[in-house]
């Protein structure tokens, strides 16, 4: 199995260019489902969560075509996907390739509002909490689907077609708020859904859901209107940049001092995280390339700080402010509102010799003056890219082992931190 090892203790300088958003691209990739047509995604990030909702969509009877690089193309390209779910052989999404992937549990609204049937695995447990699906399933019986639960599948069927209705969330939740969205755009009628998440990837996959001859307003809004039409056509898309990578790069950068320029990172897709690392003594500017951080010469100041829905602090950004807080001057606290468990860094974190007491969903800070390298490993891909960060300011060597969780959301990460001066590299085997 592949280990990262990082020596600490250099600044990061240089340009990090930012890859296109996992968390736009899968959703994107399901969406292709709803048409007979070709879906182009430009800027898919080259990431072990493609490959394997590749691999998903395959089962499905869906054609992926992935262009090779073209002259000129900058080596960071991500890249284009044509999708083609002209024949969908099977509505079946079976254990052993849900179980890998949460997010391909999402299939069951694609398929179930063209194909008006859809048997798909429950995911099961995950690392960052027990994460059900009673929202997803709630949303499409409102939308008039039968579901069952059958050995361990979800067996769903309209088999008259969905049909528009009102939903209600009565949390912020992504996974229903896409789950609806797809569905209700080939429903008959009117769907709104009222508490709908607002976070950029939302938005990002209605405004290709509009391409592909979707009727759909208020996204990026709590109250989404979306006027069913028979039937959706081929388009092209391009992914929104990764606002969580982004922000992990300048945790990076506030970590160890320096200055990057995140090139083609998008401001107001990570404003709350921007506003914390300022807060915590980082400088950052907005450019015409994207986002600069530099943290020269000031240590780093201790922040207060709870996860929230989007505009708010990203829970997938709490570990690694998490692991920058631990060389804070003074005691930070940092509240986890979206994800019950999602603590496992804090015991890896102590192995470099961080400070940190956990009491309920509150975690307390007690920065120290230095970390240790030390061997390491997560079990969540957050989790795993907040020891990198600590890794990066901690003296000594560090190994970051299982880094499978790093290589399912971080495009070529040990590059863009070698580009800019760290000491990490890959060991394979
Ligand atoms: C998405 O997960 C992201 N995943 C997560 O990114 C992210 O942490 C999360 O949104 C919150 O921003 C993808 O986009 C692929 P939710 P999702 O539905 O959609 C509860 C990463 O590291 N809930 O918004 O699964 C749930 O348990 C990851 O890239 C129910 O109770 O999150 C949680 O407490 C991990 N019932 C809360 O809602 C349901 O039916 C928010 O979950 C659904 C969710």
């Amino acid at each position: 199995m592949d280990r990262i090892r990082i020596v600490g203790g250099a600044k990061l300088n240089g340009t990090i260019p930012i890859s296109g958003a996992k968390n736009a691209a899968l959703p994107l990739m399901i969406a292709a489902l709803l048409t007979e047509d070709t879906l182009i995604l430009d800027n898919v990030p080259r990431l072990a969560d493609v490959a394997q909702l590749q691999r998903i969509l395959g089962n499905h009877g869906v054609d992926i075509m992935s262009a090779g690089k073209r002259s000129g193309d900058h080596q960071y390209q991500g890249q284009t996907l044509h999708i083609s779910a002209k024949n969908i052989i099977d509505t079946t999404a079976p254990y052993e390739l849900v179980s890998k992937m949460r997010a391909s549990f999402w299939v069951i609204a694609p398929l179930l509002a063209r194909m008006h049937e859809a048997k798909v695995s429950l995911p099961g447990g995950c690392a960052i909490g027990t994460r059900p699906v009673d929202l997803l399933i709630m949303a499409l019986e409102k939308l008039g689907a039968t579901i069952a639960i059958d050995g361990g599948y979800v067996v769903a069927s309209a088999p008259g077609g969905l049909r528009g209705a009102e939903i209600e969330f009565p949390k912020v939740t992504v996974s229903g708020t896409h789950v609806a969205l797809m569905a209700a755009t080939l429903a008959k009628g009117t769907t709104i859904i009222h508490n709908a998440a607002c976070e950029p990837e939302i938005t990002d996959v209605a405004d290709c859901l509009i391409k592909m001859g979707a009727k759909i307003s208020g996204a990026g809004t709590p109250r989404i209107v979306i006027e069913g039409v028979d039937q959706l056509h081929g388009a092209r898309h391009t992914v929104l940049p990764d606002r969580i990578e982004a922000g992990t790069y300048a945790m990076a950068v506030a970590m160890t001092g320096g200055d990057v320029q995140l090139s083609g990172a998008r401001p107001e897709l990570l404003q709350s995280a921007l506003d914390v690392l300022t807060e915590a003594g980082a400088t950052i500017t907005v450019n015409n390339e994207g986002i600069r951080v530099a943290r020269n010469g000031a240590g780093i100041n201790p922040v207060t700080v709870t996860t929230a829905p989007f505009p708010g602090f990203p829970t997938d950004l709490q570990a690694q402010l998490m692991a920058l807080m631990t060389c804070a001057k003074g005691v930070s606290h940092i509240t986890e509102t979206i994800f019950e468990n999602r603590f496992m860094h804090v015991q890896e974190l102590a192995r470099f010799g961080a400070r940190i007491q956990l009491d309920g969903e509150t975690a307390t800070i007690d920065g120290v003056a230095k970390l240790r390298g030390a061997p390491v490993m997560a079990t969540d891909l957050r989790a795993s890219v907040s020891l990198v960060i600590a890794a990066l300011a901690a003296e000594g060597e560090t190994m970051v082992n299982r880094i499978y969780h790093l290589d399912r959301g971080f495009e070529r990460l040990e590059d863009k931190l070698s580009a800019c001066g760290a000491t990490i590299e890959r060991i394979s085997g």
